[in-house]
C-alpha cells in the first residue's frame, strides 16, 4: 500500500487556528514537508511547532528568492520525487500549507505533480482572507456584493481597473508594492476606508488604517481590505 499525501491547511499564524483534522493528521504522519526560504526558518514549520511530535522525517522545500518560474519548477520536481519515495514505501506525508492550501497556496504545484499517481487529500485551513477580516473587524462582503481578490504585484493600471468598480476588495501580497497600492486607492478615493494588517493572528500582528502606515514597504504577509460603503453592513 502506498501512503497518502495530505495538503494540510495550518491556518494564518496562531497555532490555535488549526483544525482538529489537520492536528490529528499532523500527529499521525511520519513525514512532514514545508516551504522554506533559501536560508532560515520556515513560517509554516514555526506555526505548527507547538503541536509537532518529535521524530518526524522533515523535508524543507527551499525556494530561491527569484521571480523566474524555472528554478521553482525544479524545486517542486525535486520535492515531489522525495515525497514520492516516502509514499511508495507506504509512509503517509503531510505538506504544511500556511492558511488554506488552495487559496493562492504553493501546495497546488505539488498537487499538480502528484495527484495522478498518489492518493492526495487536501485539508482546508483558516485562510488569511477570513483571518484578516476577523482581526480588522471588517466583514468582507454582504448581500450581492462582489468580493475581488487583487494581488498587489499587478501593474498599476490593472490594479486601478480591477478596483475601480469593485464592491469589496482584499489586496494581497502587498510587500514592496505598498506605495503603488496607496496611490491607486487614493486615486479612487478609497484610502480613507482601507484597513491594513500585517502578520494577522501572529505575535507580531499590526493592525492600522492605511494612513497610519509610515513605511514605504510592507512585509510579504500583509493585506489591505477595503469596502466601497466603508463597512459591508451599511
Ligand atoms: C501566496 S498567498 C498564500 C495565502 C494562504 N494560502 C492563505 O490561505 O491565506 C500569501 C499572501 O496571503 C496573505 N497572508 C497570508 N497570511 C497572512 C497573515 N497571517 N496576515 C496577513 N496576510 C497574510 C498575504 O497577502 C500574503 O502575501
Amino acid at each position: 500500500m502506498t501512503g497518502t499525501l495530505y495538503g494540510l491547511g495550518i491556518g494564518p499564524g496562531d497555532p490555535e487556528l488549526i483544525t482538529l483534522k489537520a492536528l490529528r493528521l499532523l500527529r499521525a504522519v511520519e513525514v512532514i514537508a514545508y516551504p522554506a526560504p533559501e536560508h532560515g526558518d520556515s513560517l509554516a514549520r514555526r506555526i505548527v511547532a507547538p503541536h509537532l511530535p518529535e521524530g518526524r522525517t522533515e523535508i524543507a522545500i527551499r525556494m530561491p528568492l527569484v521571480e523566474a518560474r524555472f528554478p521553482a519548477q525544479e524545486v517542486y520536481d525535486s520535492a515531489a520525487l522525495k515525497l514520492g519515495e516516502h509514499l511508495h514505501a507506504g509512509r503517509d506525508a503531510a505538506v504544511l500549507c500556511e492558511g488554506d492550501p488552495f487559496f493562492y497556496g504553493s501546495f497546488m504545484y505539488l498537487f499538480g505533480r502528484m495527484a495522478e499517481n498518489f492518493r492526495v487529500e487536501v485539508v482546508p485551513g483558516v485562510s488569511s482572507l477570513t483571518a484578516c477580516a476577523a482581526v480588522l473587524g471588517a466583514p468582507l462582503a454582504a448581500r450581492n456584493d462582489v468580493l475581488t481578490v487583487v494581488p498587489a504585484p499587478l501593474p498599476e493600471a490593472e490594479l486601478l481597473a480591477r478596483l475601480k468598480d469593485c464592491d469589496a476588495a482584499a489586496i494581497i501580497k502587498v510587500g514592496r508594492h505598498l506605495d503603488k497600492v496607496r496611490r491607486v486607492l487614493e486615486d479612487l478615493r478609497l484610502s480613507a476606508d482601507a484597513r491594513y494588517v500585517e502578520h494577522a493572528t501572529m505575535a507580531s500582528q499590526r493592525v492600522l488604517t492605511l494612513d497610519q502606515v509610515s513605511e514605504d514597504a510592507a512585509p510579504y504577509f500583509s493585506m489591505i481590505l477595503v469596502h466601497r460603503r466603508g463597512e459591508a453592513w451599511r
